[in-house]
């Protein structure tokens, strides 16, 4: 058997293609320029090169974006009161601290500072514990998750009813991802470093979300026939045969996954493009939420 394999940069782009509309309409109704602040504090590469990518994506959906990039050493209280004035600016519609902060900053406080309105990455305690409960809504989802489970439903996989095991429980992708499955009626179990016999565990899983960041260590014979196979993994691995002189892998063994699994996404192309579409989508809502 061979996967069908989700295209996640073609689905990607129905969502920005869809966003850019909406907000051209926006516009044309005299409504404000939906309008994004990123905050990145201090010299990460690869943080830098993700919020770049959230800013360019804006520019090309039509949206504003206001960049923040404060030094590694900026203060807790510095940090606070730049949030408090975006929380105020009648202009920002969204925020976005890029995470991971350096070690010294207290990210729970910061992120709890975060207007809820404003929580375009779904991270405020309030949104994630809405998100862990029955019957409560969180005004926004965390982006990546978001991305997975909408992969899921746009391939025509079954959630309710089915196993979904997810591996990886960060805060950012594996636990709202296992939060969201199970508000989607799936049954849910989480796995991580320490779960005994992994391979057993992922061989029940009609549904796997894999996200822990490890190269290519879910192999095919881990997985059950026709199971779907969402690869969150974006993972740099040497290959002599390249320019760059490496390539990325995600977290599954895609060549050996393929044969066995019902659907699978790639990576490169696959999870990776749908977080910023998400994050556009949500930040549209926001402007929505906060000026009809
Ligand atoms: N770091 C890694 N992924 C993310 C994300 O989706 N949002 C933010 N803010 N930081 C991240």
């Amino acid at each position: 058997m061979t996967a069908q394999i989700i295209d996640g940069k073609a689905i990607a782009q129905q969502v920005r293609e869809q966003v850019a509309a909406e907000v051209a309409q926006r516009i044309a109704a005299g409504k404000p320029q939906p309008t994004l602040a990123t905050v990145l504090v201090g010299e990460r590469v690869d943080s830098a090169t993700y919020v770049a990518s959230k800013q360019k994506a804006c520019a090309e959906l039509g949206m504003g974006s206001v960049s923040h990039h404060l030094p590694a050493d900026v203060g807790q209280e510095d940090l606070e009161k730049l949030i408090q004035k975006l929380n105020a600016s009648r202009e920002i519609h969204g925020i976005l601290v890029q995470l991971p902060l350096p070690a010294h900053l207290n990210e729970e406080r910061i992120l709890s500072l975060i207007s809820l309105e404003k929580d375009v990455d779904g991270f405020s305690p309030i949104n994630i514990g809405r998100l862990a409960q029955k019957g409560r809504e969180p005004l926004f989802v965390p982006c990546t998750p978001y991305g997975c489970i909408y992969l899921l439903e746009q391939a025509g996989v079954q959630i309710e009813g089915a196993h979904a095991v997810v591996l990886g429980r960060s805060n950012i992708v594996g636990m709202p991802a296992a939060l969201l499955l199970i508000g989607k009626n799936a049954t849910v179990t989480v796995c991580h470093s320490r779960t005994r016999d992994l391979p057993a565990v992922i061989r029940q899983a009609d549904i796997l979300i894999a996200a822990i960041g490890k190269a290519n260590f879910v192999r095919g014979d881990w997985i059950k026939p026709g199971a779907a196979v969402i690869d969150v993994g974006i993972n740099s691995v040497p290959d002599a045969t390249k320019k760059s002189g490496h390539r990325l892998v995600g977290d599954v063994h895609f060549e050996e996954a393929k044969e066995v699994a019902g659907w699978i996404t790639p990576v490169p192309g696959g999870v990776g493009p749908m977080t910023i579409a998400m994050l556009m989508k949500n930040t549209l809502r926001a402007a929505e939420l906060q000026d009809g």
